[in-house]
């Protein structure tokens, strides 16, 4: 019998010799060195090689979560939120597990077409689309475009020559107690048209008189970070009981339902996260539900899960410059990233773990807080942290489940160039974007 055995109650005093795969990439592990290792390679040596901060994303966890949607929900198109991080080599990966891709401006859709994405699978959001923006996507060939205004419908209207699929943004009303910063489904924010509203008839009146305008669906998306899949269930039952009032008020047919995305994922050990058996199950009950009391068809479900296929992908490394000791207050451990790259702390009150990634960390431990290197006493990125208490500048800290809402959210305030994004996978690291230089700022600096 070992001691922990006899004594489990010295658990909690004990640094983990396990990384809790809630909230790190599956194939995260300790080496034969102590070092915390993703997809076959040292997080120290990825510092030592490409610089601190760097974001480092791993493959095959993008691969599996794509995987794991379409095994979960067989029937439904998932459309990847691009929005939460894309690069080319992430709009491959990801088109390639046979998921489409949602984009919400010109320059997320230049990346998609650039990757060479077939604009088919391609579906165009937001909530103020400049016309160049919708120009090009029409031009492009974009599969849907998701109706958010009236004023959208006049520019369309104007800018399409063969037949365009649009789908209709519902607010169904769905308070999801979310951050607000964050809540969507609600009436009254900025997405979309209240549905049930007379400026929701509005618009479906004006988008059917359009010939050139096929209205294939109504979308919606209530939040972000939901865990609870009943959420989901009754947007189902709120929509297709418009979509059958369309039908019958209207006289069209619309035959596809985007429930948007939202999902929630864990930030921290034991955080709450979306159960996907769960959301199929109540999304199907729902379904089947609403459909026969509507005497509706089964509309095709699509999701457009961003943070749930990227976040847990993702670990950002920092370096840590210094140690201070608050006499009276808090032990800070300042690195060289923070804010920049990494604003939902400061946006969401956002919560992270932070570990040492360069040795086993063993012996004793403190309570600290990670704060960043940047010019604001909120730039903080993990409160209240256990580090090895004899923690030296130089070492490697990471963060983990920074790989949605970083990179794409990052900011060269400062001064600071943007981190680089290494992709890790099977052994091998690959810069997937490239750090950015005082160079890079300079250039748009015309003087
Ligand atoms: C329309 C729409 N779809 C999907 C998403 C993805 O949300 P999440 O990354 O939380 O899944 C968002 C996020 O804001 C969104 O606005």
């Amino acid at each position: 019998m070992t001691l922990l055995e006899i004594f489990p109650s010295l658990r909690s005093g004990m640094p983990s010799t396990r990384v809790d795969t809630a909230v790190w990439p599956c194939e995260t592990h300790y080496d034969a060195l102590g070092r915390i290792a993703i997809g076959g390679i040292a997080l120290a040596d990825i510092a030592d090689q490409y610089g601190t901060p760097t974001y480092v994303l791993n493959e095959t966890e993008v691969r599996d979560r794509c995987r794991a949607y379409r095994r979960h929900f067989p029937e439904a198109e998932i459309i990847y939120a691009a929005k939460a991080l894309l690069t080319k080599s992430v709009a491959g990966w990801i088109t390639g597990e046979g998921l489409s891709i949602d984009v919400c401006s010109g320059g997320e859709l230049a990346i998609a077409l650039a990757a060479g994405i077939d604009p088919r699978r391609i579906v165009l959001h937001g909530s103020g689309k400049p016309f160049a923006e919708l120009e090009a996507a029409v031009a492009a060939g974009v599969g849907r475009i998701v109706i958010d205004s009236l004023t959208e419908i006049t520019l369309l209207s104007a800018l399409v020559s063969r037949t365009q699929q649009v789908l209709l943004r519902l607010s169904p009303d769905i308070d999801v107690h979310g951050h607000p910063a964050v809540k969507t489904g609600v009436a009254d924010q900025k997405f979309g048209f209240p549905l049930g509203s007379a400026e929701a008839d509005e618009a479906i009146e004006r988008v059917l008189r359009q010939p050139a305008l096929d209205l294939v669906g109504f979308h919606c998306h209530l939040g972000s970070q939901i865990h609870n899949p009943d959420h989901y269930g009754e947007a189902v039952r709120r929509l297709v009981a418009e979509m059958a009032r369309v039908r019958d008020e209207f006289g069209a047919m619309p035959t596809q339902l985007d429930l948007g995305g939202g999902h929630a994922v864990a930030y921290r050990s034991g955080d709450a996260e979306m159960n996907l058996y769960e959301l199929a199950d109540i999304i199907e009950d729902a379904l089947d539900a609403a459909c026969a009391r509507n005497r509706f068809p089964r509309p095709r479900i699509s999701l457009e899960p961003g943070r749930a296929i990227v976040a847990r992908a993702g670990v950002t490394l920092y370096r840590v410059m210094t140690i201070k000791h608050i006499e009276g207050g808090r032990t800070f451990v300042i690195v060289d990233g923070g804010m920049n790259d990494n604003p939902r702390v400061a946006l969401y009150g956002a919560r992270y773990d932070a570990v040492v990634a360069n040795r086993h960390p063993t012996g004793p431990q403190m309570t600290a807080t990670v704060a960043g290197r940047y010019c604001e006493a909120g730039d903080i990125l993990a409160a209240d942290v256990r580090l090895p208490a004899d923690l030296r500048p130089g070492e490697i800290i990471a963060v983990p489940c920074t790989g949605a809402y970083h990179h794409s959210l990052a900011s060269s305030y400062n001064g600071v160039g943007r981190p680089p994004l290494i992709g890790v996978r099977e052994g091998r690291s690959r810069e997937l974007v490239r750090r950015e230089t005082a160079a890079d700022l300079l250039a748009r600096d015309l003087g």
